[in-house]
């Protein structure tokens, strides 16, 4: 799919201040620092229209992003860059109001067609993005994995580590989330997941 445009539209503090409408929404989220902004800004082609740091946390807000394709400009939708979770060094109890706040949003956005779960490829399952994914599913909540920062592997690397995952995953589903792999630097993946996006659109 190709963009037409991709601007920012505003940040909400909870799901009340969102924007209104009825538009197909599609979330990204995962613990801090695993590349969220960053591929939000390689997907929209632009440098730095979402805020991104070497410092996990900046993202501490609903932020939404208006896209519209090229191919149909009636067919827009939203992307949503959401704050990390799970980071150790902000106090607990901020951790837990950005938990209650995307907990709420995930819960009581109608218009949220799928959750993109980020998780670092050069990384081993992590126990709190197993237990987010579990969380996802008992709450039936459609989402999808994609792995990010693939150009920071070797490629066996990348491999054992991607098997791991499937692994892990298998012990507690039948049928394994539909997957990417993605480097916001590299552009790797991009085509898959807009491609992806667009195909839900139109099934919708
Ligand atoms: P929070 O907003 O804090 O939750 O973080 P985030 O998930 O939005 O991560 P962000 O996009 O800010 O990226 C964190 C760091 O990883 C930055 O230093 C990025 O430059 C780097 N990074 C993100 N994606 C990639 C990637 O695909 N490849 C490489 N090499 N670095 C990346
Ligand atoms: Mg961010």
């Amino acid at each position: 799919m190709k963009l037409k445009s991709f601007t920012f539209l505003k940040s909400s503090e909870k799901v009340s201040q969102c924007p209104s409408g009825k538009l197909p929404e599609y979330a990204f989220i995962g613990r801090s620092n695993v590349g969220k902004s960053s591929l939000i800004n390689c997907l929209a082609n632009h440098k730095n229209l979402a805020k991104v740091s070497s410092k996990p946390g900046k993202t501490q807000l609903i932020n939404h992003f208006e896209v519209i394709s090229e191919t149909d400009v009636e067919k827009m939708w939203h992307l949503v860059d959401l704050p990390g979770y799970g980071y150790a060094v902000v106090s607990k109890k901020k951790r837990v109001k950005w938990a209650g706040f995307i907990e709420e949003y995930l819960l009581q956005r109608e218009q949220l067609t799928n959750v993109f779960v980020l998780v670092d490829s050069r990384l081993e399952p992590q126990k709190i993005d197993l237990e987010f994914i579990q969380w996802l599913g008992e709450e039936g909540l459609p989402f999808s994995i994609v792995f990010t920062k693939i150009d920071k592997n070797k490629t066996q690397k990348l491999k054992t580590n991607i098997e791991n995952y499937r692994k892990r995953l298998q012990e507690d589903w039948d049928e394994l989330p539909v997957m990417f792999y993605t480097s916001a630097t590299e552009g790797e993946g991009k085509a898959d997941l807009l491609g992806y996006i667009d195909k839900v659109n139109m099934s919708l």
